[in-house]
């Protein structure tokens, strides 16, 4: 589903003239398979974020190819990436990203208007999605009226209300409690063996860790040799 080769990213900091290139990814190569948890684990700092940010096309790669849907994705335009994000990616991100002035219905309402679906036809899924989150009773809520994990619930069925393909995720229970976070890793694991969702999680948590099929290590922007594929279950 996606695969990764060779790809270097630096990052260009200091003043033009006097620019200091900082290698952030390193060779990285790696697979993600249909319906598979692949878990990137990494200390603060280890380019984790990045490499989300490359493979959902918000920076490019300085080489090396990524492949999605055996699709190379080099020199795709920026318009071309935002369509594919919204056709086939689903974000949850550790700060939850909600906007503040919309309730959690329109919240996850948002991506099918973006996608053109008419009101009758969002307001049946929207509804579904809540209940399949466990929130039907908090559609009217706004953001700052929720808990963090419910908060985490509603940016998990914005992210699935459009039938991703593979869900993308930078720390989804950073900021939650050992107890909520099992709430949400539990989620994504059902989502994951009832319906085949297939997942890319970004962590430096080992808990997160433990529901993958997979777990990649990076360290300092390189993907570990040894024990890319150690199981975790
Ligand atoms: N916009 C930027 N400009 C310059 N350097 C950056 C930029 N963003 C990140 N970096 C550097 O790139 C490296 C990797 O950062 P990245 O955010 O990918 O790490 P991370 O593994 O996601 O860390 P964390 O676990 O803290 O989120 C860090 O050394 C960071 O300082
Ligand atoms: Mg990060």
């Amino acid at each position: 589903m996606i695969k990764v080769k060779q790809l270097d990213y630096s990052y260009h900091i200091g003043k033009k003239g006097n620019q200091t290139s900082i290698p952030v990814i390193k060779k990285v190569s790696f697979e993600v398979k249909k319906g598979e948890i692949v878990a990137i684990v990494g200390r603060s700092g280890s380019g984790k974020s990045t490499l989300l940010n490359l493979l959902s096309g918000y920076i490019s790669p300085d080489s090396g190819t990524i492949e999605i849907f055996e699709q190379n994705t080099d020199g795709y335009t920026e318009k071309e990436w935002a369509k594919f994000r919204l056709d086939h990616f689903g974000f949850i991100f550790q700060s939850y990203e909600l906007i503040p002035s919309l309730t959690a219905f329109e919240n996850i309402e948002l991506p099918l208007i973006l996608k053109g679906m008419k009101r009758g036809e969002r307001q049946q899924s929207v509804e579904a999605m809540l209940k399949r989150i466990g929130l039907d009773q908090h559609g009217f809520h706004y953001p700052n009226e929720l808990s963090g994990g419910q908060q985490q619930r509603v940016s998990i069925g914005r992210a699935l209300i459009t039938n991703p393909t593979i869900i993308l995720a930078d720390e989804p229970t950073g900021s939650l409690d050992s107890e909520t976070e099992q709430g949400i890793l539990d989620l994504l694991q059902e989502l994951n063996e009832k319906e085949g969702i297939t997942f890319l999680m970004i962590t430096h948590d080992m808990e997160v860790a433990k529901v993958a099929d997979r777990t990649l290590a990076l360290h300092d922007g390189e993907m570990e040799e040894r024990g890319v594929y150690y199981e975790t279950k």
